[in-house]
């Protein structure tokens, strides 16, 4: 190519002028998705600007991934199933740079980008935090320009899409990628054999060892890749998302195809695809589905296959295997890494078990999530025997191991061989997966400091005792990018006016902001920017619900997925309480308020589903009665997702972080919306009580059970008809949602949560009732006060450095995988 023409290729596809990426924008109108002025649709635009934007990335992504190879550098490689990465349009526009750029060169052309932007497709590929915390940890990596790759796999149905039908959720599937994924680039050359069934056969090497070969085992599906950039904000690193789909090794099944069963031969193909087809949408809830332990394996087998074909390429030997890769196992999901590493250095690479053993155990890092019974995975051995025996006789083997080595270092301490052991006896004989990722790592982290207490002193209490220098807390953080840089550009504009930018990549610098709290211009400034964010959101919910909103009255946000312990009904019974003041025409002088919320239930969790009625329910009396007018409005927020949480969070004063203190491991929506200055009404649970320790006490709303007070109720017998009976307000609420006041229609149908409350109430609703309507009339109070609240306001979001998944990233670095930034020249 000669000079001319790479010059002007150069500028097309590298440049950030508003001119060259007008070019590169109609070039792949043109030649990419070979449209006119006339044909193009808006998704054509879309994919025009995206392909743009990706161009910008190339070179930058070739470039950073040959200088790991060239400083041979130690890597770190996240492993998690689920991925929640948002809008990508926008995210790459701001790391780059470009979005002012793109706007005018758009415009320039007759387009507005927020109308293209609004083409995004969001890949629901995960739950809810954990899913969303691995690409916040995924943008810090780049941001830091740390060597890093996240693998995960390509769900071809994302997390289903949740609508609304006469109050009930409803599920249907989200084919995020009919319409294909500018982003992902195919890499059929990059295929790796996943294998099932079969069984193990046992010989004897040469020198009288036991050896062990997987035989016939079925090796009709193959791992595809497909790699996703994830660039770094304002940098030169771009690092690799890699999804794994699942293909068939045969188009069609022969054997049937020749009988004339040409759709069983389909059929089968199909099955074999079907592994990855779909995500399994529990947030916190093990359902032990054999299709779940295959997905498990596929893209754990496939994602070390990967990682030792990397690091064969530039080393003959295993010997520095652990000092050139750390892998991270993001929760018990990837567990199965630890037999799958052992069986590829044992069978594949003829490794010694002892060798295999100590760097399978200096190479993983385990996250523990949650600490939920229910979530806590399981997976019965004939279940394992049948799918993956050798990986159930590598198990069983380093159990062996294991409990030799205890019944060692502890004489006589049958108990604890028990308690730790892989395989749990009883009620069903099944693998504890948190078991095989503690025994199998050099580190196990919690997620909040009181959370890795509680599995340093509870839930895993004996592991503890055993490896007490391996246990560590690492709390969660937030990418500044995203949740306000891009969520809320005017705030983010103003903060960057008044103390420079440097908070984007250093959120500490936010501390800068402290002594204006008490400047009464930026205080203004601060609350005019909360007010213009409420009116946006109110039209949105005008809009979509038809429902008219107070701007003037706090709004009280609880967003995440519905589940007990998070307790979304303490929140609806205080909203039947204040419905009951008005109607009583006690109203005067009430603070009035915008109950908003937003979250997904698990299909299968009926109660969960339940919880979600009955908001509605609540919210049509409330919405609709004349007596209520603008004091009180209930809003449910339907389908949340990454880009609902950027629409919500500008807008909240109030942030519900009301879990069963000692249940929710950390949280980070508490994260998101104080930074962008929402007040916390909270109990002392997860990363609640280092947020008040940041903010300060007095800064917070803090109420209710303390771990030990939920503790010592459940000790002593906890009778949550004592505090029925001795709360007026509380029975009368209940009274009426039992008696059908909601749901005149059908007036058994809250029968199951009242009864839920009154026999067990697992989760202290009504011991917290009372606790939790005092904070709120303190809330009220201080909203009263805009001189004080928006003094909160402001205090909240300085103080939230701490917060940013920055420093938990450089926390894993340094303590757990020993890795360093990368630079080039
Ligand atoms: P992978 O590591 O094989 O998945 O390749 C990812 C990218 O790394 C490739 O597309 C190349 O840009 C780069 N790369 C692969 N092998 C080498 C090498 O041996 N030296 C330098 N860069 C490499």
């Amino acid at each position: 190519m000669d000079k001319k023409t790479w010059a002007n290729l150069h500028q097309c596809f590298r440049e950030n002028s508003a001119e060259a990426l007008q070019q590169s924008f109609q070039f792949h109108l043109r030649y990419t998705q070979a449209k006119d002025e006339y044909s193009a649709t808006a998704h054509d635009l879309y994919n025009s600007i995206a392909y743009a934007v990706r161009d910008r990335l190339v070179d930058k992504w070739t470039e950073t991934q040959e200088s790991y190879y060239d400083q041979d550098v130690k890597r770190v490689y996240f492993l998690s199933m689920e991925y929640l990465v948002g809008r990508t349009l926008s995210n790459y526009m701001i790391d780059l740079e470009i979005r002012p750029e793109i706007k005018q060169a758009l415009k320039a052309l007759g387009h507005e980008l927020e109308e293209i932007e609004d083409n995004d497709v969001e890949p629901g590929l995960g739950n809810g935090g954990l899913g969303r915390l691995a690409t916040c940890f995924q943008n810090s990596l780049a941001t830091l320009s740390l060597p890093a790759c996240g693998y995960g796999i390509r769900y071809e149905f994302g997390i289903f899409y949740q609508k609304i039908r006469n109050g009930f959720q409803t599920e249907t599937s989200d084919n995020w990628n009919r319409r294909g994924n500018p982003w992902e680039i195919p890499r059929p050359e990059l295929m790796f054999p996943v294998k099932f069934f079969g069984k193990v056969v046992e010989s004897k090497s040469p020198t009288g060892q036991p050896v062990y070969e997987w035989v016939d085992a079925r090796d009709d599906v193959m791992a595809m890749a497909y790699d996703i950039p994830v660039p770094g904000y304002k940098c030169e690193t771009v690092n690799t998302l890699r999804l794994w789909s699942a293909k068939s090794t045969r188009e069609l099944d022969f054997e049937f195809f020749n009988t004339g069963d040409y759709l069983r031969s389909v059929s089968l193909k199909a099955d074999t695809e079907n592994i990855s087809k779909v995500l399994y949408p529990n947030d916190n809830i093990d359902q032990g589905k054999e299709l779940r332990l295959k997905q498990e394996y596929f893209f754990v087998s496939a994602s070390l296959q990967d990682i030792i074909r990397r690091y064969k390429k530039n080393h003959p030997t295993f010997d520095q295997f652990s000092e050139k890769v750390a892998v991270q196992l993001n929760d018990t999901h990837p567990s199965l890494a630890v037999p799958e590493l052992m069986r590829l250095l044992i069978d594949v690479e003829k490794l010694s078990w002892e060798r295999a053993w100590k760097i399978t155990v200096e190479t993983f890092g385990f996250t523990n999530h949650t600490i939920l019974p229910e979530a806590m995975e399981k997976w019965p051995v004939h279940l394992m025997e049948y799918l993956l025996p050798r990986h159930l006789q590598i198990i069983y083997q380093i159990n062996d191991h294991f409990l030799k080595q205890i019944r060692a270092d502890f004489p006589g301490n049958d108990e604890l061989a028990r308690q730790v052991s892989i395989v749990q006896e009883t009620p069903e004989r099944s693998i504890r997966m948190a078991h095989l990722a503690i025994v199998g790592s050099h580190k196990t982290n919690g997620v909040a400091r009181l959370h890795t207490e509680i599995l340093k002193n509870r839930v895993f209490k004996p592991f503890y005792q055993i490896f007490s220098d391996r246990f560590h807390n690492k709390t969660n953080g937030i990418t500044p990018r995203l949740w306000l840089k891009t969520c809320n550009p005017e705030l983010a504009e103003l903060i960057t006016s008044i103390i420079g930018d440097q908070w984007i990549t250093q959120l500490d610098e936010l501390k800068k902001l402290v002594p204006l709290a008490d400047d009464a211009a930026f205080r203004e400034q601060w609350a005019t920017i909360k007010m213009n964010n409420k009116k946006n959101l109110a039209k949105y919910i005008d809009c979509l619900l038809g429902i008219s909103v107070n701007v003037d009255s706090i709004f009280d946000v609880q967003i995440k997925r519905i589940h007990e312990y998070k307790r979304q009904l303490l929140n609806i019974l205080h909203v039947v309480a204040l419905y009951n003041r008005i109607k009583d025409g006690k109203g005067d002088g009430l603070v009035p308020r915008t109950v908003i919320f937003s979250g997904k239930a698990a299909p299968g969790y009926h109660q969960a589903k339940l919880i979600i009625k009955l908001i509605h329910s609540v919210g049509d009396k409330v919405n609709h009665d004349p007596d209520v007018g603008d004091l009180l409005k209930v809003v449910f927020i339907p389908n949340y997702s990454v880009s609902k949480a950027e629409k919500i969070i500008p807008s909240a004063d109030l942030s519900e972080q009301i879990s069963t203190a000692g249940w929710e491991a950390s949280g980070t929506g508490n994260m998101k919306l104080a930074l962008n200055g929402a007040l916390t009404i909270g109990t002392l649970d997860g990363a609640n009580i280092e947020i008040m320790e940041e903010v300060g006490k007095e800064n917070i709303f803090i109420f209710g059970l303390e771990v030990e007070d939920v503790q010592k109720l459940d000790q002593d017998g906890y009778q949550p008809r004592d505090f029925y009976d001795k709360n007026q307000t509380l029975k009368r609420a209940l009274e009426m949602i039992r008696s059908g006041h909601f749901s005149p229609e059908d007036p058994a149908l809250f029968h199951p949560i009242v009864n839920a409350l009154l026999s067990g109430d697992t989760f202290k609703v009504m011991a917290d009732f009372e606790a939790y309507c005092q904070c709120q009339e303190n809330v009220a109070k201080e909203y009263a006060d805009p001189k004080l609240w928006f003094k909160k306001s402001i205090l909240n979001s300085a103080n939230m450095g701490k917060f940013s998944s920055d420093r938990t990233i450089q926390e894993y670095s340094r303590d757990v995988w020993n890795i360093q930034p990368v630079r080039r020249s």
